[in-house]
């Protein structure tokens, strides 16, 4: 039997129709968070912000950022999904509840983040992380939301320094993707045929 998160593989799409009437409570839209952080990050350093943009005003300023794009407003919440540049001073707090659990030995936690402050005092490597944690996070959230019978589309057309001005984003944050996320409306495409393995997989 083919498990079921493959299937939800096989048959995502990224929407372009979205109802206008649907909502998503605060509940839900926690729920599908908490199960999105779930996704690893370098570290467990979970370097990441989601602003889940919902109320009518919010989406319309939104949508003015990303060009018009009608989907950021009529999805019931478009998330924006920021990275973090890693800051190696965060790790003992994120590593001490496995600490504390007892599989983490507290030398390897002083390691980690010795390991981490060495890597990212470089600025292109520290933003690079930021970007793949970010994006790891909304691969995960767009599979999801798709569990849950919500669909979903990841964006990147929108004006990135217009979206850190708008909302206030501090500097050390870094707007990777939009995901809208809500119920499908009728006349979505089915998901585009994909590049055979063959060009695309090299086994050594
Ligand atoms: C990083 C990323 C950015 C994207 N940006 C946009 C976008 O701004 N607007 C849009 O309509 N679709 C956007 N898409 C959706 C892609 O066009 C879509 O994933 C691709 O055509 C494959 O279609 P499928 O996801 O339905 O299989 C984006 C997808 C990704 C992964």
């Amino acid at each position: 039997m083919t498990h079921s998160i493959i299937k939800l593989l096989e048959k995502r799409i990224s929407a372009n129709l979205f109802d206008p009437a649907h909502e998503l409570p605060v509940a839900d839209i926690e729920a599908l968070v908490r199960v999105t952080t779930r996704a690893p990050t370098a570290y467990n350093l979970q370097n990441w912000r989601f602003i889940a943009v919902r109320s009518a005003k919010a989406k319309a300023r939104l949508r003015a950022i990303a060009y018009g794009q009608k989907k950021v407003s009529d999805a019931a919440v478009t998330f924006i999904l920021c990275g973090r540049l890693p800051d190696a001073e965060t790790l003992p707090e994120r590593l001490r509840p496995s600490v504390e659990a007892g599989f983490m030995p507290p030398a390897m936690a002083q390691s980690w983040q010795e390991g981490a402050r060495a890597q990212y005092a470089d600025a292109q490597t520290a933003r690079d992380e930021a970007v793949r944690s970010a994006t790891f996070a909304a691969a995960t959230l767009i599979h999801a939301a798709e569990a849950q019978g919500l669909s979903s589309s990841a964006m990147v057309g929108f004006d990135a320094a217009a979206l850190r001005q708008d909302f206030a984003l501090p500097a050390d944050e870094i707007p990777v993707m939009l995901v809208a996320v809500g119920r499908a409306a009728d006349g979505n495409w089915p998901q585009k045929p994909r590049r055979p393995v063959s060009e695309v997989l090299d086994i050594l």
